[in-house]
């Protein structure tokens, strides 16, 4: 087995303790109070996530980042790094139970991914890529979700949105304008904009707010400068996900 907590000597001379578990049999080294996540994105090691940026704080609610942790099933996202875990992530069955809830998420909006803009850019397409998902498997919901064209800048594809809540905490946290919010419950749940009417016009979002930046589906753009860099050369079209670190796009 590793060795978990190993004894160094910092640059001042004092000796210091690094924790560390084993992330599919690879040592991880993890700082207190870190999870399980953020210190295999630290060491560019891939679990899969959707819902999890390195500068929130975890969400929780997409799943994709499910591993075993000395043989329980937890979210790795939030859960805290402790010395001499065993943790599995890549393995045939948390891959398949990965799928199903990537299949899931798809047939529950409208993702037609040959003709959006984010194409390439696409974390959730990325990431079912990277489970070897071939197609939907259950039947679509084709859910009616009129987009928000009103704002003079940016526009919001709400099909593809994944309820994900990056948006609202980086409008909140970030941006300071709490700009978003997720309304209703199971199927109903579904991202708003607020603001009197409803409409992204009448906020004050703007194209240099984080929120604009983290949206891992195509639900946030920028408008007059779709396909600027062409489907087929874009991030993970050239690299898949996996082997990709956790900076922004
Ligand atoms: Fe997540 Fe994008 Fe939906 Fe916001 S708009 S909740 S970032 S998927
Ligand atoms: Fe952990 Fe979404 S990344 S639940």
């Amino acid at each position: 087995m590793l060795n978990s907590v190993q004894h160094y000597t910092s640059m001042n001379g004092n000796d210091t303790d690094k924790a560390s578990f084993a992330l599919d049999g690879v040592e991880v080294e993890f700082q207190a109070g870190e999870t399980i996540l953020a210190a295999a994105s630290r060491a560019r090691l891939y679990i899969p996530h959707l819902c999890w940026r390195p500068e929130f704080k975890p969400h929780g609610s997409c799943r994709v980042c499910i591993v075993k942790a000395n043989g329980r099933a937890v979210a790795a996202c939030s859960t805290q790094a402790t010395a001499g875990l065993a943790v599995e992530s890549q393995t045939d069955e948390l891959n398949a139970q990965r799928k199903t809830l990537l299949q899931m998420l798809f047939v529950e909006g409208n993702h037609f991914c040959p003709s959006c803009e984010k194409s390439g850019n696409c974390l959730l397409q990325a990431t079912a890529y990277e489970m070897g998902m071939e197609g939907p498997h259950f039947e679509e919901f084709y859910p009616n979700r009129p987009v928000d064209a009103s704002h003079p800048d940016i526009m919001l594809d709400f099909n593809r949105c994944i309820l994900c809540e990056l948006c609202v905490r980086a409008s909140s946290e970030v941006d300071g304008k709490n700009i978003f919010a997720i309304g209703g419950n199971g199927i109903g749940a579904r991202l708003l904009v607020n603001s009197t009417s409803g409409k992204l016009v009448d906020t004050d979002m703007a194209l240099a707010d984080h929120a604009m930046n983290v949206c891992p589906v195509g639900v946030i753009l920028p408008k007059r400068c779709g396909f600027v860099i062409p489907i087929g050369q874009r991030r993970y079209d050239i690299e898949p996900v996996s082997e990709q670190g956790d900076e922004p796009s």
